[in-house]
């Protein structure tokens, strides 16, 4: 008997069904879904118009590579022009995130023809090789040496610390706006502003990750926007295909026109199905005004994550996050906590160490983030009473 391989600890819960914000497990059970495949399933689970979008290209052509024209690549690359920030003019979409970052970090090695690259502590950019090489966690790392290129990881935030190292021989710069895998810490201004002078100043290339963040899930269509910067190459996956598997990398004028034939490839990539799914969700998200939707339920979601904070104050550190990409930082490991959640029907996730993380579809209403926060407040009840128990029969 063949068996999948665990690189995954199991969750025990077997899936049954899906629709918009809700999971069935096989004995009915109902869960809103806060993890949505690491947040991929942003426009809900079988999503309609992404659904009636992949149909109709299956009847028409579901392979074709690259090299032809189909009218699904044509109306998927229109689309992107109408969400990608203006300089970035040159795209290619691929399968997953950690194939977007590959392509990203390949295009500022070979353009720029230098081998060094900064990345930053507790980043995650994905687990291929060049990917994995400005990946920070050595959890991950570990036993897979040597890297190709030479990674400095800077701490997150520091200023003066990327004014200092970003020279002359740099490739370029990877940085996740709001870091997803690594605990929820967000970028400030300053620091992706002085990221962007420091790229300017030497001809390194800013590479914004924003597999997780993007595409409306922090409230903003991209989350660098806050700071009022453009990249020089954009890297976005996970929500951008209504959750059918497609990433991209977006890359400026100057750069994109220097790529050429057999600089790289995916027998995946751009496909048609992909492309169709991509283009559905694009309409989706400009349609039905899911950017501002986000913004404002995320706000509310926030309130009362923030006043669970101020009523579990010994459990509970930090709230953080932005728009629908929310968690809290528990003063100890929160696996206990997911586990009660999932008991009380809804399923999160954790995010570094300490933070348990919530990533909800847009379409979350009121009365489920009613229902997250009481499942929360009695997790929370019950991991407290257990630790006060536990001290006070030690
Ligand atoms: C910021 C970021 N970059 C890259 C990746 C890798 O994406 P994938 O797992 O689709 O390869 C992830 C995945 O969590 C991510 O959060």
């Amino acid at each position: 008997m063949v068996r999948l391989i665990q690189f995954y600890s199991p969750r025990g819960l077997k899936l049954s069904r899906a629709e918009n914000q809700y999971v069935w497990d096989f004995d009915g059970r109902k869960y809103i879904d806060c993890h949505t495949q690491y947040g991929s399933l942003f426009l809900g689970h079988r999503n309609p118009r992404i659904i009636t979008a992949i149909k109709d290209q299956l009847d028409k052509i579901y392979g074709a590579y690259p090299a032809f024209d189909t009218e699904a690549k044509e109306k998927a690359l229109e689309s992107l022009s109408k969400i990608l920030p203006r300089k970035l003019e040159y795209v290619y979409m691929l399968n997953g995130g950690g194939e977007a970052v590959e392509l990203s970090l390949k295009t500022a090695r070979k353009l720029t023809g230098r081998k060094k690259f900064i990345s930053f502590i507790n980043a995650f950019h994905g687990r291929t090789m060049g990917a994995l090489s400005v990946t920070w966690n050595p959890k991950y790392r570990e036993g897979y040496d040597p890297f190709p290129w030479d990674v400095r990881f800077l701490p997150y935030n520091k200023v003066e610390e990327v004014e200092r190292e970003v020279d002359n021989e740099t490739a370029g710069v990877i940085v996740e706006v709001i870091q997803g895998e690594g605990g929820l810490n967000e970028a400030s201004i300053e620091f992706l502003k002085a990221i962007r002078e420091a790229c300017d100043r030497t001809g390194a290339q800013m590479i914004i990750d924003e597999v997780q963040t993007g595409f409306g899930r922090t409230g903003y269509l991209w989350a660098h926007q806050i700071a009022n910067i453009e990249p020089d190459i954009l890297v976005a996956g996970k929500a951008i295909g209504g959750g059918f598997p497609v990433s991209l990398a977006a890359i400026k004028s100057e750069l994109g026109e220097k790529l050429k034939e057999g600089d790289h490839g995916s027998t995946f990539g751009v496909n048609p199905l992909a492309c169709s799914a991509l283009t559905a969700s694009i309409q989706v998200l400009l349609e039905e005004n899911v950017v501002e939707k986000t913004a404002s339920i995320g706000r509310v979601f926030r309130e009362s994550l923030e006043s669970i904070k101020g009523e579990f104050g010994e459990v509970v550190r930090e709230v953080k996050g932005r728009g629908l990409m929310l968690g809290i930082e528990t003063r100890f490991e929160p696996t206990p906590i997911l586990k009660l959640l999932q008991d009380n029907g809804v399923i999160a996730l954790r995010a570094g160490r300490l933070v348990l993380r919530f990533l909800p579809p847009y379409m979350i209403t009121l009365q489920d983030i009613q229902h997250i926060t009481e499942a929360l407040k009695r997790a929370l009840s019950q991991v407290k009473e257990e630790k006060i128990t536990a001290k006070t029969s030690s």
